[in-house]
C-alpha cells in the first residue's frame, strides 16, 4: 500500500512519537512475525514482536498514548487463518484457548486494550475468564461484526504467509447480507463483557454502525480498512478524485454514523488537516 510501511521494533518509539506529535490517541499494533507455523501459537511468545513493541512504547510514553492489540493467530501460522485449523476445519474452542494465552501476553507486556479479531465465538468470554485468573486488567475492543470482505486484500498481501490474499473466511466472519447476525454478534459480545465492540470495513457497512449504535448505546470503533485505503489512493493517483477531500469525507462519514473509536491508516494524514 503506498504510504504504508512496516515499522520494525527498532523504529518504533522515532513512529509513535510523529503519532503523539500529531495529537492521536490510540495507536493499534499488529505483528508481523520473522517465522511462522502450522498453529501460529508463537503469537503468545512473551518476546514476540508485538510483546516486544507494546513495552517499548509503554516505556517511552506512558499515558500519552493508548496501545491496542489486534489479538489473532493469522500472522502467525502458514494457513492464514485466524483460527487453529485441525482436519481442515478452523477449530473454535481450541482457537478460543490460544486467544486467551495471547490476549494475556499482550496485557501483561502493558496493553491498554486487547482487541481479538478472530471472530471466533466466545472470545470475549475467553480472554476476560483468562484475564480474572491472572488479575490482568486491559479492556477489550472485541472485533465483533467483522464482514467476510476483499477489502482485506492490500493487508494480508502485506501481513500473511506467501500469497495467502483470498482466502474465504466466511465460515467465521459475517456476510454483507446478514444484518441481523450482525445485531447478535455485538449483543453476544456486550454480554460476555467486551469494553468496546468493532464493526468493520467501514464505508459501505455504516447503515449498521448507526443501527447498532442506536439499539446498543454501546461505545463503538469502527475499522477503515486496508482496502479502502487502497481504493482511495489508487483512484487520486490515476487522477480520478480529490484525495484529500476523499479522505477527509470519508472519515467524516464514519463519524457521522455514530463512531466513537475510527482506526484507519488514514489518521496521521487527515490529522493534518483537521
Ligand atoms: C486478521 C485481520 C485482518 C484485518 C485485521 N485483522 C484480515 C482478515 O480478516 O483476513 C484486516 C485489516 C485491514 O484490511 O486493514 N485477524
Ligand atoms: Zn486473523
Amino acid at each position: 500500500m503506498p504510504g504504508i510501511t512496516v515499522t520494525p521494533v527498532e523504529k518504533i518509539v522515532q513512529r509513535v512519537q510523529e503519532i503523539v506529535d500529531s495529537g492521536i490517541p490510540s495507536v493499534i499494533v499488529f505483528g508481523i512475525p520473522k517465522t511462522r507455523d502450522r498453529t501460529g501459537l508463537s503469537a503468545s511468545d512473551r518476546k514476540g514482536v508485538v510483546q516486544r513493541a507494546v513495552k517499548t512504547i509503554k516505556s517511552g510514553f506512558g499515558s500519552s498514548i493508548n496501545v491496542v492489540t489486534d489479538v489473532c493467530v493469522c500472522q502467525y501460522n502458514l494457513s492464514g487463518h485466524c483460527g487453529i485449523v485441525s482436519k481442515d476445519k478452523v477449530d473454535n474452542d481450541a482457537t478460543l484457548r490460544a486467544l486467551a494465552e495471547i490476549a494475556a501476553s499482550h496485557a501483561e507486556a502493558g496493553a491498554d486494550v486487547v482487541a481479538p479479531s478472530s471472530m471466533m465465538d466466545g472470545q470475549v468470554r475467553a480472554i476476560k475468564r483468562a484475564f480474572g485468573d491472572r488479575g490482568l486488567t486491559a479492556m477489550i475492543l472485541s472485533y465483533s461484526a467483522k464482514h467476510a470482505s476483499s477489502l482485506y486484500t492490500p493487508f494480508r498481501s502485506a501481513a500473511y504467509a506467501r500469497a495467502r490474499s483470498h482466502l474465504d473466511k466466511s465460515s467465521y466472519q459475517v456476510s454483507y447480507a446478514n444484518p441481523r447476525q450482525v445485531l447478535l454478534e455485538i449483543d453476544t459480545d456486550i454480554n460476555e463483557g467486551a469494553d468496546m465492540v468493532m464493526i468493520k470495513p467501514a464505508l459501505v457497512y455504516l447503515d449498521l454502525v448507526r443501527m447498532v449504535k442506536d439499539k446498543f448505546s454501546y461505545p463503538i470503533a469502527v475499522q477503515n480498512v486496508s482496502g479502502e485505503y487502497a481504493m482511495i489512493k489508487a483512484a487520486s493517483t490515476s487522477g480520478l478524485i480529490d484525495e484529500e477531500e476523499w479522505k477527509v469525507c470519508s472519515i467524516a462519514s464514519i463519524k457521522r454514523a455514530g463512531a466513537d473509536r475510527i482506526i484507519s491508516y488514514f489518521a496521521l494524514e487527515v490529522s493534518k488537516y483537521l
